[in-house]
């Protein structure tokens, strides 16, 4: 018999062998609360609390079933049992030049605390802040500030206790926190020479308060910008005394480390969230054409290499992703613990080697900047405090005042169960202004975080098809590129701009004998400040154009080379709020689709108009981005079939190709949006990894769906409408020679 039937045929014998395995008690509920096992009652499993908003689990968040079947509980807790408790806010401990109202011991969600300042003084901050159901207070430390000193009266944020009250250049201020509070931030701060405090404010939180997305994503994006920003060591030279300038730069080099934790209690669908968060932060960085390497790396009791920067691999996007996808949850399965010490520490081996193979001393490795991303659930139980390693990691990188810009540690805790303040704020850099630390409850949280991570609000060169994608930008930020023409004293035609200087539209706005000089292009948002009117120094409008070239054929109106470009008086400043789009078959395309340099207007098509439906958008008069699909192939020509149907347009149509010649996109079918008149002229857009491209503008349709003045409202055509609507787009792939022959010098284009 083979061993293997032995042990089979023997088991029967022994039933208890198989169930033996202590399970731990099941008498774990929480009053006002739920719980959740991450792997039963067996020993091994974390059991998870959670309470509403506005509570938290006491006495303690979790526990771990321990081998011998009972839960692992801090022995000063064993008796408590586990409830919901109220949330409350810290009070101040101390408030200077001022007072507040109302004094209490500490205070409930939603109840407001009144900051009001003595003669002389003058309050910056917020006079009234309310209690969140996070444990923290909304707005900002208020301070009675006299406006004497060289830096800003740094305040006493709620909860803390400071020390040192001088405010020259060189003075330092140290600061507290009252009873169990814990500090974040930085516990010095001294006050600079260019009157700015160094270090981030120190705050007091409770220990179970944790960080709502909003929170996060303004500081994330603020100091990230910085980060990539910072990049670039010329630009930062020569604009030191305006500070660090947010430069999407082409030189330079960023090594980007993200490290993951996969220890016992990150459960498999987190840990498949912190995976795909850290996809979405890595596609949207390299969309900004930087030179970047990143590197993965997995820990629990020990970290595992996933991706080095010493890699080739680490520089190409596609790989990094591919691999960030392929980590698997099980690598960890022996050895649960969480070593973030180790995990630091083979960041700095990495380093290390790095600066073996490029030299010390070269330019090649003193001019890369690090950043860290640290994504953990817990604070660490194995290899001791992580901060050694961090310290060998700024010595490493030769971090000191004038080159602390080169290293940024971020520390993102997700679960406010076991992650400890005091360590991650101990991990996370403190720079002028910025936070490092955060705590986000759930890693839906984490995954809104990263969605709005990057803010390219200061970008100023001229990278094309970079659209702000934060929730709460603007229309104008979403679609930079998008301007408004004036041919008359009215709007009537919209266009998009494609160089700093250039605006492409439709030649039916203008007719040929008009004089230019009166016409005007509004760019950036025309009801802000951030608009602004330019004058058309050169227009170009298609010679070919000719509504009625086929009048004698029956076709009263015909629209082929609906294309004009228009030469603005003056360069448009790069903003959030104005910024080209991305022409295909350049140069700048190129980069943006992440293509090989050999690249060809043919692979540019092939690559964005891609299936036989795509999606696109166009951008309505009240600014929203509305959706259409623009149909190829086989689908491209039943779209266009509708034209034969309009028989009031075209009573005599024999051939529906003599009116839709192959210059036109077609769009209008199902759900889609349908431009109205004035939008004429506008991009017709597709979004590829984060970037924006024009591959139409719109033209003409058989439908109009707005006919009142009223911006925002738009009719949808009625089902079975004849003719069925459709809307006709100039396909800027079929116009290359006309575009190639005007934007010479002005764009770059790839060989056809
Ligand atoms: C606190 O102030 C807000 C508005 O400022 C108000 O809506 C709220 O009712 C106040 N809360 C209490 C407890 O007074
Ligand atoms: C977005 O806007 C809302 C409402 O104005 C605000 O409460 C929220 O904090 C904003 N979020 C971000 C990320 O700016
Ligand atoms: C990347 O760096 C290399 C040198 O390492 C440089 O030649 C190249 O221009 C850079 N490219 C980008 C897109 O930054
Ligand atoms: C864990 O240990 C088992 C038994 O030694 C082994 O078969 C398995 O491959 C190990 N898993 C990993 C990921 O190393
Ligand atoms: C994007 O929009 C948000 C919200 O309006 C704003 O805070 C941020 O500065 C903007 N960034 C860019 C890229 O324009
Ligand atoms: C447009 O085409 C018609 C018909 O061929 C012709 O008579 C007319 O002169 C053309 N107009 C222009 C401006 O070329
Ligand atoms: C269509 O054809 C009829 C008959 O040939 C003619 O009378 C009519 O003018 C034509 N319509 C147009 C718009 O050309
Ligand atoms: C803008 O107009 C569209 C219809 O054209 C409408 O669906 C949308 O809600 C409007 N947006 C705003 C912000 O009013």
């Amino acid at each position: 018999m083979d061993p293997l039937m032995v042990v089979l045929c023997l088991l029967p014998l022994y039933p208890g062998l198989a169930t033996a395995a202590p399970s731990c008690p099941q008498n774990v509920n929480i009053a006002g609360g739920s719980f959740t096992l991450s792997n039963g009652w067996a020993p091994g499993s974390i059991l998870t609390y959670s309470c509403p908003l506005g509570y938290y689990p006491f006495p303690v968040a979790s526990r771990l079933c321990n081998s011998n079947g009972q839960w692992q509980i801090p022995r000063a807790t064993r008796s408590t049992k586990p409830v919901c408790k109220p949330v409350r806010c810290p009070a101040p401990v101390s408030f200077e030049n001022g007072v507040y109202t109302p004094r209490l011991g500490s205070h409930p969600v939603g109840g407001n605390l009144t900051f009001e300042c003595e003669d002389g003084f003058t309050l910056r901050g917020s006079p009234v802040r309310q209690c969140r159901p996070n444990g923290m207070w909304d707005g900002e430390t208020a301070v009675c500030d006299n406006g004497a000193s060289h830096c800003p009266d740094p305040g006493i944020s709620v909860g803390a206790v400071r020390t040192g009250s001088r405010f020259g250049p060189g003075d330092k201020v140290r600061y507290r926190c009252s009873s169990n509070l814990v500090l974040t931030g930085s516990m010095e701060r001294e006050c600079q020479d260019n009157g700015v405090w160094s270090g981030t404010e120190p705050i007091c939180r409770q220990p179970y308060s944790y960080d709502f997305p909003e929170d996060v994503t303004p500081a994330l994006g603020t100091s990230f910008s910085h980060l990539l920003g910072a990049t670039n060591p010329t630009q930062t030279k020569k604009t030191e005394n305006v500070g660090r300038k947010i430069q999407i730069q082409r030189s330079g080099h960023l090594n980007l480390y993200l490290l993951l934790d996969a220890s016992q209690s990150v459960s498999e669908e987190d840990f498949g969230v912190f995976k795909r968060s850290a996809s979405l932060l890595v596609d949207r960085i390299f969309s900004f054409e930087i030179n970047i390497s990143v590197a993965i790396i997995t820990f629990a009791s020990k970290p595992k290499i996933i991706m080095s920067v010493l890699k080739d691999k680490s520089r190409d996007v596609t790989e990094v992703v591919h691999s960030l996808e392929n980590i698997n949850y099980k690598d960890h399965e022996n050895g649960t613990g969480t070593n973030i010490y180790e995990a630091l520490n083979s960041v700095y081996i990495m380093m290390n080697n790095q600066m073996q193979n490029l030299g010390m001393n070269t330019m090649a490795w003193q001019e890369i900047r690090h950043a860290i991303i640290l994504l953990t659930d817990g604070k660490s139980n194995m290899g001791g405090s992580p901060k050694p390693a961090v310290d060998n990691i700024k010595e490493i990188l030769n971090i000191k005042e004038k080159r602390k810009d080169y290293l940024d540690i971020y520390a993102i805790g997700v679960g406010n169960v076991e992650v400890d303040w005091r360590e991650l704020n101990e991990l996370g850099s403190k720079k002028d202004g910025e936070r490092h630390a955060f705590i986000l409850k759930d890693t839906e949280a984490l995954s809104q975080v990263f969605e709005h991570m990057l803010d390219v609000s200061q970008l100023t060169d001229t990278i094309c098809g970079v659209g702000n994608m934060s929730a709460n930008a603007s229309a104008q930020e979403r679609t930079p590129w998008h301007v408004t023409i004036k041919p008359k004293s009215h709007e009537t035609c919209r266009g998009a701009l494609i160089s700093d200087q250039w605006v492409l539209t439709a030649a039916h706005c203008f007719s040929h004998s008009e004089d230019h000089s009166l016409w005007r292009v509004s760019v950036g948002d025309p009801n802000s400040q951030w608009g602004k009117e330019f004058r058309i120094e050169k227009a170009v409008i298609s010679s070919e154009f000719n509504v009625s070239a086929k009048k004698h054929q029956g076709i009263p109106e015909f629209y082929g080379d609906d294309i004009a470009l228009l030469k603005l008086d003056q360069k448009v400043k790069m903003s959030t709020h104005a910024r080209p789009i991305c022409l295909p078959c350049t140069v700048g395309a190129n980069l943006a689709l992440r293509r090989h340099p050999g690249s060809t207007c043919r692979d540019h098509e092939k690559e964005l108009l891609n299936q036989l439906s795509v999606p696109a958008h166009f951008v309505a008069l009240n600014g929203s981005k509305l959706n259409v699909h623009l149909k190829t192939g086989s689908d491209w020509t039943s779209c266009i079939q509708a034209v034969s149907q309009d028989k009031v347009t075209f009573p005599n149509l024999t051939n529906v190709r003599e009116v839709v010649t192959d210059q036109f996109l077609c769009s209008g079918t199902k759900e889609d949006d349908n431009p109205c008149k004035g939008e004429s002229g506008g991009s017709v857009f597709l979004e590829r990894r984060f970037r924006f491209f024009q591959v139409g503008l719109v033209s003409w349709g058989l439908y109009s769906p707005c006919s009142s003045s009223n911006k925002n409202l738009r009719k949808k055509a009625p089902r079975g409408r004849i003719p069925p609507p459709r809307d006709f787009h100039i396909n800027l792939f079929r116009l290359q020679p006309w575009l190639r022959q005007h934007l010479e010098g002005i764009l770059n284009f790839l060989p056809l």
